[in-house]
């Protein structure tokens, strides 16, 4: 679904992702942990193109988004192709990003109305859906708040199915929410998961990984420094920053 290879990039003299490569296969969910500053969220945001990447290749779902020139350099395709690409791929934020003057209802609308000019007509009954589907059909007329963080956050899940995408990127959606509000939207992507939503986690929860997660990529400093199926990965970290890094969170 999402094949990367060897994405470079850097802020000024800071380089934050060397040579990072990841696969991601259709169904498939996947956790990315590491320290703080590792890189984890910015190589989200390239693949989403929130971020542009300096050299590398990114493609989805077998379409070229990004790859070097003859210099090495990363080039982008036009703008329309980079759009559709966009719009195979959701994401949710740690800090929800909801329209504060809109409400719940409307927060879904928005996007599948503007950027894929559906009906509202058309649209309202899958939003709502969408909110049965995460557990808050009656906050539908709500505006964001007056709801919880972890209210807040399915909202912003449902936000970004509504859109139809066939990838969900994840960057520590619960780490913004107080503990005992964790659990429902751990719940929510776990039910997506069950139902094969092919999903790319960065997370701080260790439980999470590794009992919904198919495969665990550790990173640290800009690099991927060993990925496992998950089971394996808890049970047996090769290397030795795994094993230190497991040590300190676990
Ligand atoms: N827009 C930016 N401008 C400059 N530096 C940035 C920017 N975004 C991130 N960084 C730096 O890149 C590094 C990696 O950040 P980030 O991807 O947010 O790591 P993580 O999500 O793993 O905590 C950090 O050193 C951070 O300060
Ligand atoms: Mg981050």
């Amino acid at each position: 679904m999402i094949c990367a290879r060897d994405i470079h990039k850097s802020f000024g003299a800071t380089s934050v992702l060397r040579g990072i490569s990841l696969e991601l296969q259709r169904g498939e969910v996947v956790a990315i942990i590491g320290p703080s500053g590792s890189g984890k969220s910015t190589f989200l945001r390239c693949l989403n193109h929130l971020e542009t990447i300096d050299s590398g290749r990114i493609t989805v779902e077998g379409e070229v988004l990004v790859e070097n020139d003859a210099s090495g350099q990363a080039r982008y395709v036009p703008d329309a192709q980079i759009r559709s690409i966009g719009r195979k791929m959701g994401m949710v934020f740690q800090s929800f990003n909801l329209f504060p003057h809109l409400t719940v209802l409307e927060n879904i609308i928005e996007a599948p109305m503007l950027v894929k000019k559906m009906a509202r007509a058309a649209i309202v009954p899958q939003a709502e859906q969408l909110l049965q589907k995460v557990g808050l059909l009656d906050k539908r007329d709500a505006y964001p708040n007056r709801l919880s963080g972890g209210q807040k956050q399915r909202v912003a899940i449902a936000r970004a199915l509504a859109m139809g995408p066939d990838i969900l990127l994840f960057d520590e959606p619960t780490s913004a929410l107080d503990p005992e509000l964790t659990g429902e939207v751990l719940r929510t992507m776990r039910a997506l998961a069950q139902e094969h939503m092919t999903m790319l986690v960065v997370t701080h929860e260790m439980g999470f990984a590794r009992d919904v997660a198919n495969r665990v990529v550790f990173m640290d400093k800009g690099e991927i420094v060993e990925q496992a199926p998950a089971q394996a990965f808890f049970a047996n970290p090769q290397q030795q920053r795994t094993r230190a890094f497991l040590h300190n969170t676990l």
